[in-house]
């Protein structure tokens, strides 16, 4: 049985029940929850859409707590809401279904929101580090096309890019787990399915 006790799902397709990133994401998020018996937080950022980042939250951030005013400590408390989650998660599933070659401005808001200095990383003489430490994360990364291979390979800006900004705020243990191909028909859309399907499965039997 796994020691992942907290788990934190964070789904974000804009396609909704049809969104594949939301379907597996869910499927590794209750895999882990049924072999952990722990606890499982879901967000799901395309059901309650993140405002944008504000100069509220931006300024908001660099003022102590009681100089905040009433439109800083709402923006403010949002984005400690969203870090406060990933902070008592032990594991960390996201969904991120592949928008114009990058991750969808839902799950941007929320790497915006998180990705917060003193907070979730820091700057020293040694330069930056990232201060969320000893927790596992599973990526799913849905797509149209093939990127995990071929001629469109330099064109992933998602899977490459999310894993970037994890690292930075120090979530350097992720699975990558990809829905790919699911454009080129029913069969081939199948085929991917199919394939991700073995993914989820030894992910799951590796937590184990
Ligand atoms: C608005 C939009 C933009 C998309 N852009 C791309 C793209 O740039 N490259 C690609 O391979 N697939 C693209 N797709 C296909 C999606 O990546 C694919 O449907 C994937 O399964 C989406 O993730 P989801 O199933 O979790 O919603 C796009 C789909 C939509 C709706």
């Amino acid at each position: 049985m796994t020691d992942r006790k907290h788990i934190l799902l964070v789904t974000s397709s804009p396609r909704g029940a049809e969104g594949l990133s939301t379907r597996f994401a869910l499927e590794i998020a209750e895999g882990l929850k049924l072999r952990s018996g722990g606890a499982l937080t879901a967000r799901d950022l395309a059901s309650e859409p993140l405002p944008h980042i504000t100069p509220a939250y931006i300024e908001g951030r660099m003022v102590p707590l009681e100089s905040r005013t009433p439109e800083q400590a709402q923006a403010v408390g949002l984005a400690e809401e969203l870090v406060n989650e990933i902070k008592s998660a032990d594991a960390i599933v996201i969904g991120s279904g592949m928008i114009n070659f990058g991750l969808s401005s839902q799950l941007k808001a929320w790497f915006d929101h998180i990705t917060w200095p003193g907070m979730t990383f820091k700057y020293d003489e040694n330069g930056p580090s990232g201060l969320l430490l000893g927790k596992k994360v599973y990526l799913v990364t849905a797509s149209g096309g093939v990127f995990s291979q071929g001629p469109y390979a330099p064109f992933d800006f998602q899977t490459g890019y999310l894993t970037h900004l994890l690292a930075f705020i120090g979530l350097t243990d992720v699975e990558i787990v990809r829905v790919e191909g699911t454009v080129f028909g029913p069969d081939a859309a199948k085929a991917a399915i199919a394939a991700t399907q073995v993914q989820v499965q030894a992910a799951l039997d590796r937590a184990a």
